[in-house]
């Protein structure tokens, strides 16, 4: 079965390899995907580099990949939700850079039939994050008026849509070449970061403000805007300095936070959320090489996804 791995850290081209795995067995409780499409994310390109090695140390040769989706393939007995032939989407701990995962059942539920191979695939780490944030970690706590920060990203894109079905009022900024896309999604009031100063123009306006940029980069401008005692909400590292009174929260994985719950939520409200797909490439090494290369830079928006044809 081919798979790509990482054969230790480093440079994408260097580390990233296609290795020949046996299939592992399927126990009661699991389920055997065949991959159709995986999503390719910032957090992969963090560990190839390194960058979390001490909090997350890889044993190489390591697969990445946490979004896929696909066909099952075989049902452990104690899985009752889906059956072989399904077409699902899978949230895993590593693996989907291949032709096949085996995952616990609750990590997979059915895809919509609607829902395209490639949206299924790149949904996954963005949805989970961006439901359970606004669900469980600040739940009624997040108030009337929220700015994303990153809104033309894959989770700050889907935390815009969830909170306007929620009706709240969404402040927003992304790069201004992305402000078209952003502003459809329905946000009240956008501002480009590269053009004028959002945490000036929003300043003390937010109940909760969340930065979903990359690598968290606009924490500033996201404490101007939080009003004293608000909720600041980092995807990545808070800010070393926190300048305003106010309930600061790293976002992270958490036991509590059920990956089912999220993904049935998800497809309830398949129909209604947009994801923008930047790429779809082929199944191949280099295909892999090239999207964890451009990640690493500042690409246009949308999520890259590699795709075996079907
Ligand atoms: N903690 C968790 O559980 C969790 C889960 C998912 C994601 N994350 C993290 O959340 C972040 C966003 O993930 P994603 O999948 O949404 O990534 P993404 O789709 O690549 O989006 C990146 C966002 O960052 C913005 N950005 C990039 N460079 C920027 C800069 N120099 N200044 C300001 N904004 C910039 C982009 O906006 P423009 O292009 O418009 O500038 C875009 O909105 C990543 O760091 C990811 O690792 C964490």
């Amino acid at each position: 079965m081919k798979r790509f791995a990482l054969k230790d850290y480093g440079p994408a081209k260097e580390v990233l390899i296609e290795i020949d795995s046996e299939p592992r067995l399927v126990d009661e409780t699991h389920v055997r995907v065949e991959l159709v499409a995986f999503a390719i994310n910032p957090y992969d390109v963090a560990l190839r580099q390194g960058a979390m090695r001490d909090v997350r140390t890889l044993k190489f040769p390591y697969v990445l990949g946490n979004d896929g989706a696909g066909i099952v393939t075989e049902v452990g007995k104690k899985v009752t939700h889906v059956k072989s032939g399904d077409e699902v989407i899978v949230h895993a701990i590593g693996g989907t850079y291949g032709e096949e995962i085996v995952v616990p059942g609750k990590k997979i539920v059915k895809k919509p039939a609607m829902m395209s191979w490639e949206v299924a695939a790149g949904m996954v780490t963005p949805w989970l994050a961006a439901y359970h944030l606004v669900t469980h970690l600040l739940g009624e706590s997040i108030g009337e008026t929220v700015m994303v920060q990153g809104a033309s990203g894959a989770v700050g894109s889907l935390l815009v849509q969830f909170l306007k079905e929620q009706g709240k009022t969404v402040l927003a900024s992304a790069a201004k070449r992305n402000e078209s896309w952003v502003s459809q999604l329905g946000v009240d009031q956008f501002v480009a970061y590269d053009e004028a100063d959002a945490g000036k123009i929003f300043a003390d306006q937010a109940d909760t403000v969340i930065d979903a940029t990359k690598g968290g980069r606009a924490g500033e401008a996201g404490m101007q805007i939080m009003k004293t005692g608000g909720n600041f909400v980092a995807l990545n590292e808070l800010p070393k300095e926190q300048k305003k009174t106010g309930n600061y929260f790293s976002f992270g994985p958490a036991k509590e936070y059920l990956d089912f719950e999220a993904l049935t939520a998800l497809t309830k409200l398949a129909d209604k959320l947009q994801l923008k797909i930047a790429e779809v490439l082929p199944f191949t090494l280099a295909s892999v090489i090239e999207a964890h290369e451009k990640l690493e830079g500042h690409p246009a928006a949308g999520k890259i996804i590699i795709k075996k044809e079907k």
